[in-house]
């Protein structure tokens, strides 16, 4: 049974819990895209873990893990939470597998990463995602699968020093080199080709853990204010270099709307109602610390989310934050009156909101009708829903 797990939202929707907790039910949990721009707090009880390139396995439970050509690997990243991984979990046995297709985010990433985004002001997270997936395409960038040849390893970063000069930027090729041959040790062991990274999950029962969310997808979200790479369901088979069979896909959602960066939010809250989310919910990223924009949950975008990505079955996640709150609101259009077939215009749709009385608990009879009217406006089954930080605060509805 191979299932997918992607954000319904801007990110931060809860995944790395939700996939933790369902990979017991799997034998490998699998990132196919993003980077070090993600991440995914699971709080195992007695200490948290933030993942931003290992997937979110359950690692007491030995489930193993595989990273995607579609993953960009920032080597120093994957080296500390390889050590992490290590002393947290010293009895883990469980299989790590990288594809030598994914791609490296070089220093010299994260730097034009902050130079252009002056200029952009997408407000991204700085860790070379957008310039790492340019030279990508650009075909001028190092690949796990250069990193055995020292000398092809030199001349390739020859050619993008030469590129970094239209932007003023250069670096140490030699010393660029050292680090990448030294990642290298570190990775070695793990690396599989895409042919092998397929024959070895064929049979398996695979986890797909999806970063960001579907409105952050380079092309479906909310271009440009995304991220660089098709982290909604449809980037599960390119992000892994086979066609990917796919029996479930769970879309994760919470009960209310976050966004870190800059960008259209129909539904944002400022002054005091957006503070008092953002402190209820502890709404402050993972990766970067920037306080996140709250808002309301938003329907019409949650629709478009669970359509374009074909999602299934939902998980609902945070809906305790929103404890004790007298009122809780959900937009379920906009005024203009119009199905959102389209994010073109999104900056100009204003909300109309039907406002639910608050609860108390999640398991009051005021939070049941707020299930159940989501359950109805989406026509999908909210399969789990999430009650709090730890692992094992989930429920199967
Ligand atoms: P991800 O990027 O989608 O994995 O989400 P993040 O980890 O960036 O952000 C979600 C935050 O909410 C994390 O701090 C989680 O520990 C926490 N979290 C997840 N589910 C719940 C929940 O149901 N209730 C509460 N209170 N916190 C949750
Ligand atoms: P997870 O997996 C929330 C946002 C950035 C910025 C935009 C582009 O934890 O849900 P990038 O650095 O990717 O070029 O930034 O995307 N962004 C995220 N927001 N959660 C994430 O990941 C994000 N990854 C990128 O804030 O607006
Ligand atoms: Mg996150």
């Amino acid at each position: 049974m191979n299932r997918v797990v992607v954000g319904l939202q801007w990110g931060d929707e809860g995944k790395g819990k939700v996939v933790t907790y369902l990979s017991r039910y799997h034998d490998v949990v699998a990132r196919f895209s993003g980077g070090a721009n993600a991440g995914h707090t699971v709080n195992y009880g007695s200490f948290k873990v933030i993942h931003h390139l290992l997937p979110s396995a359950d690692f007491i439970r030995n489930v193993g893990i595989a990273i995607g050509n579609g993953v960009l690997l920032d080597p120093q990243v994957f080296r500390e939470e390889l050590v992490e991984l290590r002393e947290r979990f010293p009895g883990y046995s469980g299989e790590i597998l990288v594809s030598e297709n994914a791609h490296i985010v070089l220093p010299v990433h994260k730097e034009v990463d902050r130079k252009v985004d002056e200029v952009l002001k997408i407000g991204t997270t700085k860790r070379g995602i957008g310039p790492a997936c340019a030279d990508r395409v650009m075909r001028a960038n190092v690949r796990i699968a250069e990193l055995h040849d020292e000398k092809r390893v030199r001349a390739l970063l020859k050619k993008n020093l030469s590129l970094k000069s239209f932007y003023n930027l250069t670096f140490d090729v030699e010393k660029a080199l050292d680090d990448l041959l030294e990642f290298y040790n570190t990775i070695k062991g793990f690396v599989v080709s895409s042919l092998q990274m397929k024959r070895t999950l064929e049979g398996k029962n695979v986890l797909f853990e999806g970063t960001q969310g579907v409105l952050l997808d380079l092309d479906v979200g909310t271009y440009p204010y995304v991220t660089s790479m098709n982290c909604s369901s449809s980037g599960v088979s390119a992000g892994m270099g086979f066609p990917v069979k796919v029996d479930e896909t769970i879309g994760v959602f919470k009960a209310y709307t976050t966004r870190v960066g800059e960008g259209p939010f129909p539904t944002e809250l400022f002054g005091d109602e957006g503070e008092t989310l953002r402190r209820a919910g502890h709404e402050y990223g993972s990766t970067t610390g920037r306080p996140r924009r709250c808002g309301w949950l938003d329907l019409p975008l949650l629709n478009y989310a669970i359509e374009v990505a074909s999602v299934d079955t939902l998980v609902m996640t945070k809906a305790d934050v929103l404890n004790g709150f007298e009122k809780v609101k959900v937009c379920v259009r906009y005024k203009d009156g119009k199905e959102l077939l389209s994010l073109r215009d999104l900056e100009k749709k204003e909300p109309v909101y039907e406002v639910f009385d608050g609860w108390k608990s999640l398991e009051s009879r005021e939070f049941d009708r707020f299930v159940n009217f989501i359950e109805k406006e989406t026509g999908k089954p909210i399969k789990y829903i999430s009650t709090g930080e730890r692992l094992e605060d989930i429920v199967e509805v």
